[in-house]
């Protein structure tokens, strides 16, 4: 298939990085369409591990476009940092390689100051966000007072829009938060400095990826958080500020949905969450101790631990519609290798009642009681299998199980970090 979304299932972090850097050997073309420095994304290429939080996970590759569109809210600061990071690494040779959309809306000083003053102050329900600054600037893209890559290139009307922007975030920052405000001087220097290297990145992404289509170029999306971190389809509020799911690729990055021919869903075979917010199958007990410790399940952002829990076939099932996932990239299955038993979410009880499909209220989720099934552990290292028929039987009973619970295939398992560690069952480059 020529062009290839890729979109988590879960709360996130179900290591889409690792994939998406695999995926990208048979793609022209890798975009980030949506989300911005809140992801973390873990690529390990031999003994060297490599986090990006805004450049897309195609970049240690030579030869590939890798775009920044225009649903991807930009930090500056961040965008700098990671092309030196990644230039100093050696990768990121040719400039013209990478790309920003001019569209792209920037993060603002003031949008990390309202993020952590909003958090800290109480008066609405602490989300326990990354502290990037996300939601301050798609409130901004929304409320039509966001500033784009194309408005900062241009001095005067950064200058004015800044200006523009202060006379409110000032009011707020202060009145409301009693805390010290900005001055537009400060800002136009600051991310004046910026100009010069945004200015080499931007173009009309949108056209390029047109252009691309036409040629017949292969393309790979790639999705950030997942989709309970939706904001529409997500446990809201506790969620991100941006849609995370497959429907956001096309307004993400300009392409039309008719062009997007495969979509797969990267699922870990267990679950984990950062953040607050609600989590049925999570334990927090020394079960869910063993899987953060045998999953190094520590946020590739904020550091944070992450909330583990065993597999939930309910919200799974319900990804994978509002995803219209093709197939399944099922993750970290070694991290389940010392476990006696393993155990499956099959459905909810709410209230006396069983249901398999998650409830629409946060209220319903905090009283949901998870029904499990249990299967027996393979009690065996898996790192080293390179062939499906060579997994132990216990753990192909697992992956059965889940098959049957979600009703779509399983196209690739991940028994390990690394490059070597996938096996892939049908890739969808070359389906
Ligand atoms: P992403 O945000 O979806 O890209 O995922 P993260 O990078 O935040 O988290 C996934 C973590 O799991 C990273 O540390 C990866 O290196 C690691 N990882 C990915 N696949 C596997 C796997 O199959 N087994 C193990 N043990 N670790 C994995
Ligand atoms: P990747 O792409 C896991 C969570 C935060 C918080 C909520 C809102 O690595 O999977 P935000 O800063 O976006 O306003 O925070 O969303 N969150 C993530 N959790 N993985 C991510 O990205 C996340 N990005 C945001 O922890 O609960
Ligand atoms: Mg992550």
């Amino acid at each position: 298939m020529p062009n290839v979304g890729v979109v988590g299932i879960q709360w996130g972090d179900e290591g889409k990085g690792k994939i998406i850097d695999m995926l990208s050997n048979y793609a022209d073309v890798i975009v980030r369409f949506q989300g911005g420095a809140n992801a973390g994304h873990t690529i390990v290429v031999g003994d060297k591990k490599v986090i990006l939080h805004l450049l897309p996970s195609g970049v240690l590759h030579d030869k590939k476009y890798c775009i920044i569109a225009n649903g991807v809210v930009l930090d500056p600061e961040v965008f700098e940092k990671e092309v030196q990071e990644l230039k100093n690494l050696g990768y990121l040779k040719d400039d013209k390689r990478l790309m920003v959309s001019s569209l792209t809306h920037i993060i603002m000083p003031y949008h990390k100051k309202l993020d952590a003053l909003k958090e800290a102050k109480g008066t609405t329900k602490k989300i326990g966000t990354t502290g990037r600054g996300i939601g301050p600037a798609y409130e901004d893209k929304v409320s039509r007072m966001g500033i784009r890559v194309i408005d900062l290139l241009d001095k005067k009307t950064f200058t004015e829009k800044v200006k523009q922007n202060l006379e409110l975030k000032n009011f707020i920052i202060k009145k409301y938060y009693k805390d010290e405000g900005f001055k537009t001087r400060d800002i136009t220097k600051a991310y004046g400095a910026y100009r010069p290297v945004l200015k080499k990145y931007a173009t009309d992404t949108a056209h390029f990826l047109h252009t691309s289509i036409e040629q017949g170029k292969k393309i790979l999306f790639e999705g950030a958080q997942g989709t309970y971190l939706d904001v529409d389809h997500g446990t809201y509020p506790f969620v991100t500020s941006s849609n995370t799911v497959s429907g956001n690729i096309a307004t993400g990055s300009g392409v039309p949905p008719t062009s997007i021919n495969y979509i797969l869903g990267i699922c870990k075979a267990y679950t984990t969450r950062v953040g607050e917010g609600p989590f049925p199958t999570e334990l927090n007990d020394e079960t869910g101790e063993r899987l953060r410790a045998s999953g190094g399940e520590f946020g590739a952002t904020t550091g944070r631990p992450r909330r583990c829990g065993w597999f939930d076939a309910v919200i799974v099932k319900r990804a994978l519609k509002i995803n219209g996932i093709t197939g399944l990239a099922l993750m970290k299955l070694d991290v389940l290798d010392e476990f006696d038993t393993i155990k499956i979410c099959n459905k909810y009880k709410i209230g006396g009642r069983y249901y398999d499909r998650p409830p629409v209220s946060i209220a319903d989720y905090e009283r949901c009681e998870p029904q499990y099934e249990e299967m027996e552990g393979w009690k065996t290292t898996i790192r080293d299998v390179k062939k499906y028929d060579d997994l132990p039987v216990n753990a192909k009973k697992y992956l059965a199980r889940i098959e049957e619970l979600i009703g779509v295939k399983i196209a690739i398992i991940s028994v390990g970090p690394d490059r070597e560690s996938t096996l892939v069952l049908e890739n969808p480059f070359l389906k």
